[in-house]
């Protein structure tokens, strides 16, 4: 059995549909269910008796030992997490509570649980914490990828908040021999993703006939990366990862935002023409810069590719097509969201 945190999220339930499908080990997910979240992303498991669901907060710390008690997991892999930098720069109180309070009560009850493991349980438990390139801060256009030594500089509260949970899982390892395992993974995309985030924002918008907003310029750069890729290289890590080691994931996949939203208005423009012939780049607005906006994040994989053969199997251009279909397929899926948010009395 598996513990997953944040598993109702984007990159989390891709991961647990992603890992059923071809495995028979059980999955339990603790999610809080925030306005990130979507339960109908997992709705196809609800038969499945390999997956159990516990709504609560990874800073509950007798919910979460009841539970490591109860289900003796043989790995704990931390999705949960407020993600959207946005949010952290108008109110980041909750990014803190979760991210380092939230995260460090999941690595105490976990020490505390993994204290009481013996033999081939202990041998082979580890925590599997899923970061963010973003902890590197940012990078000039002459500047190399961000490689596992680079220094962290976080810039956003989101970031720092990251980093920050990142240092705690290191200080567990080296103080406690806690096994634990780092990923730091670039921008992901792809099915079940809020949109909040840029891509399905985007096509969100798009075929909304709304403004589809860009900040400042649209010069910035990520390094964009399909999350099935970002999930099967979470599977490698967790099974040949070395005990105490970061682990960057990347897609080699740098586009400007400019290159994003055009590309995915070009898209749209032959999957689902507008009525009036023009292109969906006519509903493109420039927008006030976001505050302290990281320029550049890119990712040097090579360290998961050298170690364990892992690279991005899509490209963009077929990542971003599956994307874009899906979403033009799973428009209810969207509105789900919304119906949620407007019951909660949040806007989008
Ligand atoms: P998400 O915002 O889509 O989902 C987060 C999930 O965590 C939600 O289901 C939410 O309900 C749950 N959650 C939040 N607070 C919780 C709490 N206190 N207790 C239990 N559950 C809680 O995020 P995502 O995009 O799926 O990202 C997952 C992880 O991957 C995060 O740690 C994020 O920092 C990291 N990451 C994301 C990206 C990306 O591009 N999305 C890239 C690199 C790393
Ligand atoms: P986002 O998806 O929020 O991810 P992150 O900030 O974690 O990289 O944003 C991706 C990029 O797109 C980022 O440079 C900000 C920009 N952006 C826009 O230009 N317009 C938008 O409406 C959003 C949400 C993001």
């Amino acid at each position: 059995m598996i513990l997953v945190t944040g598993g109702s999220g984007f990159i989390g339930s891709n991961f647990i549909l992603g890992m059923l499908s071809h495995n028979s080990e059980r999955v339990i997910n603790l999610d809080k269910l925030t306005y990130a979240s979507n339960q109908n992303s997992l709705r196809s498991l609800a038969n499945d008796d390999r997956y159990i669901f516990k709504q609560g907060d990874i800073g509950n710390r007798i919910l979460v030992s009841n539970i490591l008690a109860e289900y003796k997991p043989r790995a704990i892999i931390n999705f949960a997490a407020e993600s959207h930098v946005d949010r952290s720069i108008e109110d980041s109180s909750s990014f803190i509570q979760t991210n380092i309070v939230g995260t460090h009560n999941l690595l105490e009850c976990s020490r505390q649980y993994y204290d009481y493991l013996r033999g081939e349980a202990k041998a082979r438990f580890r925590f599997l914490h899923i970061s963010t390139d973003e902890v590197y801060g940012t990078l000039g256009s002459a500047d190399k990828p961000f490689t596992e030594e680079n220094q962290y500089k976080p810039n956003s509260p989101y970031s720092a908040s990251k980093a920050s949970s990142d240092h705690l899982v290191r200080a567990y390892n080296h103080t406690y021999g806690f096994p634990v395992l780092t990923t730091n993974c670039s921008n992901n995309y792809g099915a079940f993703q809020h949109p909040e985030k840029l891509i399905p924002l985007c096509i969100h918008r798009a075929i909304n006939s709304r403004e589809i907003p860009i900040y400042g310029d649209g010069s910035q750069i990520r390094d964009w990366l399909f999350v099935a890729d970002h999930c099967r290289a979470i599977e490698k890590v967790l099974d040949k990862g070395r005990i105490g080691e970061v682990y960057n994931v990347g897609g080699w996949n740098e586009k400007t935002n400019l290159v994003v939203v055009n590309t995915i208005c070009e898209i749209l423009d032959e999957l689902k023409p507008r009525g009036d012939g023009l292109s969906y780049k006519s509903q493109m607005v420039f927008v006030a810069d976001r505050p302290g906006h990281d320029q550049r994040y890119a990712v040097d994989a090579t360290k998961i590719l050298s170690n364990m053969g892992w690279q991005p199997k899509e490209t963009f251009e077929s990542g971003l097509l599956k994307t874009i279909k899906w979403y033009l397929s799973n428009t209810d899926w969207v509105a789900g969201i919304y119906e949620k948010q407007m019951e909660e009395g949040l806007d989008d």
